[in-house]
């Protein structure tokens, strides 16, 4: 008799995102009428930049041609992206990175969710609290859970660090020695950034205590402050500790194209055992490498007209995050992160549940953000909004909040 995956049913119903559209679909249907803004999931609204849909015409014309025409990509990636990425991300910010250390992929997402297979079913893992919810769902559903509640379900094997108003949403080494520590700076959700020599520190730790840090970057291209890291690589002793992951999706709005890679150096090993090796087995089995137009796609992000469009998207993003900054502060409540980071994480008004908040809001003034309490207990009390809309929208749904609750 088959037998389920126990484990999925430990799990909320649905993924956070999910939830919320559900809830956003039916208060639609029953007011029709109603403008909806949605502020909610981290997903780009502006098309994408000329240079890649150049990349785009003339690779599918290429696919066309019996000279030209591409069948399987390499599991791990085009030689011309990983080279572009060598140079671009890693060599000119002094990272030692080379092109076959880097394995292309179909976003962070699915890398950061699949990352811990390659790990034993004992290890324990040390999560930021908030904290994205893939990194802890794909360890539930592999087997991974313990002492802590989440919906009445105990995770023990799962070490949150809260992140708060008192540490500046930065988390403090954990009592407990975790196997892998999940770190993403900027910080989804909370915006928060660290800087480079607070993330020295945790890389000194990690070596220390033989744990492996998996860095979500993700965000970087919002990174504008001096201070900060772009990539953990930045920092002393991090090929021998982490793993890093990237996504063209934030900086170059590739969320419907899917792209994105991870990085593991070559000399980066537990108990002897290259964690390379046993990723590029797994990326063999499982994968067939991202598509050619789309490796195309993602190889013109780092030409100059590439990187130059880019810039001009991330800048796009930000000016609607100061926006909803300095609307929300001007408006008296109590905002953070939107510095370095397409995300605001701001407190609930009158001690508002965050789950309270999303029906008042929505109810209220037609505008979809994301509770806090979706990514974990330390965000309840807090909402989060993203910067990824259009200008327009942003504008109209932040007076429309002020407005509510002058
Ligand atoms: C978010 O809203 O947190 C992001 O869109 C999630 C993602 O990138 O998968």
């Amino acid at each position: 008799m088959a037998k389920i995956n126990e484990n999925y049913l430990k799990l909320p119903g649905s993924y956070l995102f999910q939830t919320i559209s559900k809830k956003v679909a039916e208060y639609s249907a029953s007011n029709p009428d109603k403008k909806i803004i949605k502020l909610g999931i981290g997903d780009v609204t502006k098309p994408l930049p000329d240079a890649v849909i150049k990349a785009l015409h003339k690779s599918v014309d290429e696919m066309a041609c019996q000279e030209t025409f591409r069948g399987y990509a390499p599991d791990l990636g085009y030689k011309f992206l990983r080279e572009a990425i060598v140079e671009t991300d890693f060599i000119a910010r002094g990272c030692k990175i080379e092109a076959d250390e880097i394995f292309v992929s179909d976003g962070a997402k699915s890398d950061s969710a699949s990352i811990q297979e390659i790990f034993s079913e004992e290890s324990k893992i040390a999560v930021c609290d908030p904290v994205y919810p893939v990194y802890v769902d794909s360890n539930v559903m592999a087997g991974r859970s313990g002492n802590y509640k989440q919906e009445s379900q105990t995770f023990e094997k799962i070490i949150y660090m809260p992140c708060c108003e008192e540490n500046g949403f930065a988390p403090e080494f954990p009592d407990q020695v975790p196997d892998l520590i999940y770190l993403c700076f900027p910080n989804n959700p909370t915006g928060a950034v660290i800087s480079k020599d607070q993330l020295q520190r945790w890389v000194d730790w990690a070596r220390k205590n033989s744990s492996i840090i998996i860095y979500d970057a993700a965000y970087e291209a919002y990174i504008s402050s001096s201070g900060i890291a772009h990539s953990i690589y930045e920092c002393d002793g991090a090929r021998e500790c982490a793993i890093e992951l990237h996504s063209f999706s934030k900086n170059a709005g590739f969320t419907g194209l899917r792209l994105g890679y991870t990085v593991i150096p070559k000399n980066l090993k537990v108990d002897g055992v290259s964690l390379h090796s046993l990723w590029a087995r797994r990326h063999g089995t499982k994968y067939n490498g991202a598509p050619y137009i789309i490796q195309r796609a993602g190889e013109a992000v780092y030409t100059k007209e590439g990187q130059a469009q880019v810039k001009d998207l991330v800048s796009y993003y930000m000016n609607n995050a100061s926006y909803i900054l300095s609307g929300l502060k001007k408006a008296g409540f109590d905002v953070s992160g939107g510095q370095d980071a397409p995300y605001i994480w701001l407190k609930t008004p009158d001690h508002m549940t965050s789950w309270d908040f999303f029906d008042y809001l929505l109810d209220k003034v037609g505008i979809v953000g994301t509770p806090g309490s979706g990514f974990g207990p330390h965000g309840e009390g807090y909402f989060r909004l993203t910067a990824f809309g259009t200008y327009e929208n942003t504008v109209e749904a932040i007076d429309r909040i002020v407005n509510c609750l002058d």
